[in-house]
């Protein structure tokens, strides 16, 4: 892949989605211009321009592993990382209300999109990575996937695959702070916000809670920023942290 010499490069994965698309437009124009690489199942609806290119991937680990050599000619120019894969239903998953409808199919499909797929693109990034310069790696998790702030119940699939996930980046982080000293993670819960995945929930959502996804992007990347701003001065441990930039108990 050739983008241009002197330009960081934003990777933003799970591109099709309300939230990823948000980042993508906020990325194309912050001020350091960075060339962004989009990768998706699908071909996002964006148009690819002179700054934004697209892969795309169906998160197996041989497709992984494509895509991986194609971004090879950036190692070490990377310095935003966005995974944005999650889901919570679909046409034939819905959210469980109580134990009896756990299906074991359910939950290994949902595992297998909101965990194995974002940890498979956290291996195969690493060696990409190592770099003088500070890169920020931003995984999309949700508060539901606070053990500590588990009070209400239900939504075991999702619950479950974001606590897991949440387990995945602290790791990470920590092998991450061995072998490239200059990466920081962030699992990142961006709000109940407008998109597919929020639609069917939206009635219950207070007045003024539910976010656009460009004001939920532009929140992620300030944080993002302040990260990578602060790196020499902070341990390589991942956090949690929600759109307002308050932590949230693991
Ligand atoms: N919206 C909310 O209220 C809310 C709240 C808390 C957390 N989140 C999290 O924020 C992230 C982005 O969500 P969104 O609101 O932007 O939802 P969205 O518009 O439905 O986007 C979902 C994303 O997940 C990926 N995805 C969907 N099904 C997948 C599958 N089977 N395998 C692999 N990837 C799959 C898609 O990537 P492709 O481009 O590859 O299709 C897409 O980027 C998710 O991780 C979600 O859990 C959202």
């Amino acid at each position: 892949m050739e983008t241009p010499d002197s330009l960081p490069i934003t990777v933003v994965i799970g591109a099709s989605g309300a939230l990823a698309s948000a980042c993508i437009h906020a990325v194309s124009a912050m001020a350091d211009t960075s060339h962004i690489v989009a990768i998706s199942r699908a071909r996002p609806a964006i148009p690819e321009t002179e700054g934004l290119s697209y892969l795309q991937c169906d998160n197996s680990e041989a497709e992984i592993g494509k895509c991986i050599a194609e971004l090879s000619p950036l190692r070490g120019k990377i310095n935003r990382v966005i995974i944005c894969n999650g889901r919570l239903h679909d046409d034939n998953i819905k959210p469980e209300k109580r134990l009896e409808d756990i299906s074991a199919e359910a939950m290994m499909a949902i595992m297998q999109s909101n965990t194995l797929t974002p940890m498979l693109w956290m291996k195969a990034l690493a060696p990409l990575l190592k770099s003088p310069q500070a890169c920020v790696m931003a995984v999309f998790s949700a508060r539901v996937g606070s053990i500590a702030d588990n009070h209400l119940g239900g939504w075991y699939s999702y619950r479950m695959s974001k606590a897991a996930l949440n387990m995945g980046i602290r790791s990470a982080a920590i092998e991450y702070g061995r072998r490239a000293k200059n990466v920081r993670l962030i699992a990142f819960h961006p709000g109940t916000t407008d998109s597919a995945l929020s639609r069917p929930f939206q009635a219950s959502v207070p007045e003024g809670k539910l976010f656009s996804p460009a004001f939920v992007a532009n929140s992620l990347l300030e944080l993002m920023q302040q990260t990578a701003n602060t790196l020499e001065d902070s341990p390589a441990e991942a956090t949690f942290i929600d759109w307002e930039h308050k932590t949230i108990p693991w």
